[in-house]
């Protein structure tokens, strides 16, 4: 499988990227090709609603790192998410990349038909802070018929490290079973 994995987190040795790195670990052992962009690190704007979506041979016609990124989303068959939870939803780091799925949709892209994934961690010990990365992420992949095959939901977290204290890594890297 051809696997895309999006990232939202801006600590490069974080609780969402140490999952991370055990999915991708995993993934290429199971041979599957993992391409992966650290939203945080990239720049992504938000959508300007302008509908002009790949009227202008390019999927969003303001230029910036989405346009790198659109063309191997399409190509894959499965698109991991993974992220902290800020204020109880999803990291303005990577919620310009969600937004702009917007293009694809508009665009008429054949975009249904891949599995989706959700790897997510948050300070509070309360499962339902999740909810406000999760539900919004569960109606995407809904919207654009992508099949979520599983989610790995880690409360509890707040500093780097954090994690390893957890079954995170191991969940993020058993996920891998669900995609194929
Ligand atoms: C700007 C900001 C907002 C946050 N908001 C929340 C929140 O609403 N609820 C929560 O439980 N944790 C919150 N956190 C804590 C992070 O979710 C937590 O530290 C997480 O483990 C960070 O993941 P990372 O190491 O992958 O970046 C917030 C952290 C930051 C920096």
């Amino acid at each position: 499988m051809k696997i895309t994995v999006i990232t939202g987190s801006p600590r490069k040795h974080g609780n969402s990227f140490a999952m991370t790195e055990a999915f991708i670990q995993a993934a290429e052992q199971r041979g599957h090709s993992v391409q992966r962009f650290d939203a945080a690190f990239l720049k992504i704007g938000g959508c300007y609603a302008c509908m002009t979506c790949y009227k202008t041979g390019k999927a969003c016609s303001f230029d910036d790192d989405f346009n790198s990124i659109a063309p191997v989303i399409l190509d894959a068959d499965a698109v991991v998410f993974t992220m902290p939870v800020y204020w109880y939803s999803i990291p303005a780091q990577i919620k310009g990349v969600i937004d702009r799925l917007f293009s694809l949709v508009v665009g008429g892209k054949p975009v249904a038909g891949k599995k989706c994934a959700l790897i997510a961690c948050c300070e509070e010990e309360d499962l339902t802070v999740l909810d406000g990365v999760r539900i919004p992420m569960e109606r995407t992949a809904a919207l654009l018929k992508w099949e979520m095959v599983g989610e790995v939901l880690v409360p509890g977290v707040l500093n780097e490290g954090d994690i390893d204290r957890t079954d995170g890594c191991k969940q993020a890297a058993a996920l891998v079973e669900k995609l194929a």
